[in-house]
């Protein structure tokens, strides 16, 4: 506690005022830096003075570091994915870890189609085309797309995010399967017009594939050369979960080869750095993990972080708990 009795919490980066003020309400608020998030080293050093932490998705708080933060009443992490800690050791540590779901559907879900737009009908690379002044004049066959209307995409993943994506793909008149660890109910499935299959026939008969699941032991690499090379030689693969799920260097090598046509991605593996291979690919469309990045999702991302971490601290059920 500090001298006011208010709890003290740590914000690891500026977040949106919307949030800020609500724990300044209730809590002493330091925000570590707009500009960058502390290293390890100074977490560490850091962290005995606080009560509670407002984590980025890219704070690693993995079983070391919580070992040597017992104390901390409450983790509220600023993005729907958990994957930055560990969460059993959280739970073991007696520690509450929070998320924001919900909030961000929406957001996520538009970049994957922003994506999934931008690589079918090549805007990137027409954009260049323009700025570069290569262009002599309309023509029949300049920068050929793939039509969506008919066409399949294949959902892995079917949480919010994923429905969202598949409630945008009807409005284009596209057939949508999914792959989920469990399948949904027949209600969902006749509301979303979901078709339920196994994730090799997913990816065989696909012509888009969005990735929409968490990260994971199971989940990494999961599309690896092997599934690569079962799709479709004019589909198209869209990341917006997380680097990881993808073995990057087959991503690459499958690319090159043409086993597939292209690739949206929105999360990398070793963020912020890239697979060198994807910069040489006019068939990649790469933006820097933007997925929740509209101001009114960031705003409600930070209110909903905040009641999070405030509620933790003064012993409420948080809205969005991830411990089991
Ligand atoms: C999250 O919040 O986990 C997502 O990465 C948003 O893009």
């Amino acid at each position: 506690m500090s001298q006011t009795n208010k709890p003290r919490v740590l914000v690891t980066r500026e977040i949106p005022e919307a949030g800020l003020a609500i724990l300044r309400e209730a809590c002493e608020v330091t925000v570590f830096s707009s500009e960058r998030q502390p290293t390890r080293e100074e977490l560490l050093a850091l962290l005995p003075n606080y009560d509670g932490l407002l984590s980025m998705l890219i704070d690693i708080l993995d079983r070391p570091m919580l070992e040597k933060v017992p104390h901390l009443r409450v983790i509220s992490n600023y993005a729907v994915g958990y994957n930055n800690i560990d969460i059993q050791a959280a739970t073991e540590l007696g520690i509450p870890v929070t998320n924001t779901p919900g909030v961000l559907t929406n957001a996520t879900a538009d970049i994957a189609w922003a994506l999934l737009m931008a690589v079918t009908r090549r805007i990137v690379e027409g954009d260049a085309y323009v700025r570069q002044g290569k262009w002599v004049g309309w023509s029949p066959d300049l920068l050929l797309g793939m039509e969506l209307g008919g066409k399949t995409i294949g959902i892995v993943g079917a949480g919010r995010i994923g429905l969202a994506v598949a409630k945008r793909a009807r409005a284009f008149d596209m057939n949508v399967k999914y792959y989920n660890r469990r399948r949904l109910d027949e209600e969902t499935e006749r509301e979303y017009s979901l078709n339920y299959v196994d994730l090799d026939t997913l990816v065989r008969t696909s012509d888009v594939i969005s990735l929409n699941l968490p990260y994971n032991q199971e989940s990494h690499h999961l599309f690896n050369a092997d599934l690569l090379s079962r799709m479709k030689p004019t589909a198209y693969l869209i990341n917006t979960a997380r680097g990881a799920i993808v073995d990057e260097a087959a991503l690459v090598e499958a690319l090159k080869k043409r086993q597939l046509a292209g690739a949206g991605l929105d999360v990398f593996e070793n963020e912020p750095s890239v697979h060198p291979g994807f910069l040489e690919l006019d068939n990649v469309v790469l933006v820097p993990h933007l997925g929740s990045s509209t101001r009114e999702t960031r705003d409600n991302m930070a209110i909903l972080a905040a009641e999070n971490l405030v509620r933790a601290l003064q012993g409420q059920r948080p809205h969005s708990l991830v411990n089991p």
